[in-house]
């Protein structure tokens, strides 16, 4: 994929779409992880002369309250400190203050407009990927920049309607995550996979399994596999709809698909076969946390998505926590998925190989969707 490096941006005016949809308490951003993310485009677009146009999405936004709750107001004010020139935030997704401030930019500057969703209230118009509205933010530029991965799913006017008005480049991040996800599809890999909702992961499972050695289940999503094979999981959560999915996915993968031997649950440890039927479980047991570990160390390359255990709470945290320092000190590569397995690293301070800034655009380009707007870039999937 051609990415802007080597394109000549002096003087030019090029509209950034960004995912800068960040959390929040309180006024203040408790992980700016996407906003570094963006810096490394940024900072070349500004020191190669570009009048950098900066768009994002933040929050969903149906009433004019949201429109209190999510100004990207603080964001602006965060990025100013992280990079090397001013940020001038404009409250506003078009207009003539917004179109004035554009007309005075210099080279080497940056505005950032308003929450690009406030487009849709009262009227769909961003979500919807309004023609005119896209029309309108592609005629502030010269160049649309997509470094967006996390949004990158959505076909909105700030994603692919621009990217069908002005000649459109990958960002740095965009091309590091599809590199990085690419090898993700077609490598051999070991999948550890956790989280509640076993329907969120029913396309990934179904598009990455046969280039998977093993799958690796833990967290609320191990116990439909449990009951599917028979076992009392007492209380723990079963998706009872997803079941036909997994006894098909273990009838014909039985050898890839590794469950637990032991579960940790509101009334004690247990064996799986022994698991109370007044028992719920919370996270993965002392043995099977052996057991994964030696299946793990054997692999080269190791996907992980949703945590293995209800790590939040103090007791049940183990399996995640203790699987997630083994992985690092052992330095395999590991591409972390989805906000729950990210937050955990960052509660016990833990870098990997890899972590996606997206959360439903990852699981939806492993479950091998296409994306629109990526296929708008110059150069994608050369
Ligand atoms: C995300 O956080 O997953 C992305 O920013 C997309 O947000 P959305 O689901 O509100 O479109």
């Amino acid at each position: 994929m051609e990415t802007i490096h080597n394109l000549d941006v002096k003087g030019k005016k090029v509209l950034v779409r960004v995912d800068y949809n960040v959390p929040f308490e309180d006024d203040v951003i408790v992980d700016d992880t996407r906003i570094k993310c963006s810096l490394e485009t940024i900072n070349y677009l500004i020191d190669g002369g570009a009048k950098v146009i900066i768009m994002s999405h933040l929050g969903r936004v149906k009433s004019d309250e949201d429109k209190k709750k999510y100004s990207l107001n603080n964001v602006a004010k965060y990025l100013s400190k992280l990079v090397k020139c001013e940020v001038f935030f404009i409250p506003q997704t078009r207009g003539e203050i917004l179109e004035s401030a554009i007309d005075m930019m210099e080279e080497g500057t940056i505005v950032m407009m308003e929450n690009t969703r406030f487009e849709d209230f009262p009227r769909k118009l961003e979500s919807s990927c309004d023609e005119a509205l896209s029309k309108y933010w592609a005629s502030l530029a010269d160049i649309f920049v997509f470094d967006a991965f996390g949004a990158a799913h959505r076909m909105h006017s700030s994603t692919y309607g621009v990217s069908k008005f002005l000649p459109s480049y990958a960002g740095f991040l965009i091309s590091k995550e599809v590199a990085v996800m690419n090898k993700l599809l077609v490598r051999n890999k070991t999948i550890v996979m956790g989280g509640a909702k076993v329907d969120d992961k029913i396309p990934v499972i179904k598009n990455l399994i046969k280039s998977t050695n093993f799958l690796l289940l833990g967290g609320g999503i191990c116990f439909t596999f449990l009951k599917a094979k028979g076992y009392n999981v007492g209380q723990s959560l079963v998706s009872e709809e997803c079941m036909d999915f997994v006894c098909k996915v273990l009838d014909k993968y039985d050898d890839k698909v590794i469950l637990p031997i032991d579960i940790v649950t509101d009334k004690g440890i247990f064996l799986i076969d022994e698991i109370p039927s007044d028992a719920t479980g919370y996270d993965i047991g002392p043995k099977t946390i052996k057991k994964y570990v030696e299946v793990l160390l054997d692999s080269k390359l190791i996907l992980w998505n949703g945590p293995l255990g209800k790590y939040e709470d103090k007791e049940y945290e183990n399996g995640t926590k203790k699987i997630m320092k083994v992985l690092h000190s052992a330095a395999i590569p590991t591409v972390l998925v989805g906000g729950d397995i990210v937050a955990a690293s960052h509660k016990y301070n833990l870098d990997f190989y890899y972590v996606s800034t997206g959360g439903g655009s990852t699981l939806e380009y492993l479950a091998g969707n296409k994306f629109h707007t990526l296929e708008k870039l110059k150069g994608f999937n050369k």
